[in-house]
């Protein structure tokens, strides 16, 4: 019974490795949107994930997303020796969401978990376009841009867009706007329709999608069957080589394609 799960887990990792495109895929037994602790899976596979890909590198710097799945890998996270060497910055600045889901807060849990070190990034929210052009000429704010662009490992979450405009308070305008172009997908603070074109983002600096594109690996961890139809976008622009789901998801987009 129970090699025959494993069996079935490593047929639809295979299935979606093909599908998608990708170099690496790892499904978890369950459904997040129904059981808290499938995403805390989720999390400790990546935390494995994490370590083993950060032991053969020279340099060793994460930029992490925010959002409830981070959070979990951030939580699922502890020391050692690859981990005490590597440096933790938020892949981009603020995008509207509470403290608990913010890329800094989760960057300081983690890096704390890893006895790692970090760097935060302090960009209010909903910056104009006049803020946003004075801060990058902050000379605090170009050297954390430096190390983040030079991050060897970015770690992100995918949310389903109508779900995370609205927990991020955006405006009605916004709002409208995103259904008008029929947003499935977010990530990085990007939504994207079911074909994968970016149809608005958030303006914050740090990572921009042409950035992230240019890292080495770079992981999305997302599962729960309502997310399916965002994977699957998301991935249709081919940002991200590795996703680590669940079998909620999984399912789901198999189903899809
Ligand atoms: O940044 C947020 C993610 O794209 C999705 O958030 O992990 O809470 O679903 P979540």
């Amino acid at each position: 019974e129970i090699m025959s799960d494993i069996f079935d887990l490593k047929d639809l990792e295979e299935q979606i490795k093909k599908s998608l495109g990708l170099v690496e895929v790892i499904v978890v037994p369950g459904d997040s949107d129904e059981a808290p602790w499938v995403k805390k899976e989720m999390g400790r596979v990546t935390v494995q994930l994490m370590k083993r890909h950060l032991a053969d590198e020279a340099s060793k710097i994460v930029a992490l997303t925010g959002g409830t799945t981070i959070a979990a890998v951030a939580e699922m996270m502890t020391p050692d020796s690859e981990m005490k060497e590597t440096l933790f910055v938020p892949a981009r600045g603020g995008l509207g969401e509470q403290v608990e889901n913010q890329a800094n807060t989760i960057c300081a849990t983690m890096a704390t978990k890893a006895m790692g070190s970090y760097r935060l990034l302090h960009v209010p929210d909903q910056l104009s376009q006049d803020s946003y052009s004075s801060l990058m000429e902050e000379p605090k704010v170009k050297e954390i841009l430096n190390l983040i662009r030079s991050a060897n490992l970015v770690i992100h979450g995918i949310g389903e867009a109508k779900t995370m405009a609205e927990r991020r308070g955006s405006s009605e305008e916004i709002l409208q706007n995103l259904n008008e172009k029929q947003a499935v997908a977010e990530a990085f603070g990007y939504y994207f329709n079911k074909d994968g074109d970016i149809i608005h983002r958030v303006l914050t600096i740090g990572l921009q999608l042409e950035d992230v594109s240019n890292s080495k690996l770079v992981v999305a961890v997302a599962g729960g069957a309502s997310k399916a139809q965002a994977i699957s976008a998301y991935m249709k622009q081919g940002t991200s080589n590795v996703l680590i789901t669940d079998e909620g998801a999984a399912k789901a987009l198999l189903q899809l394609h």
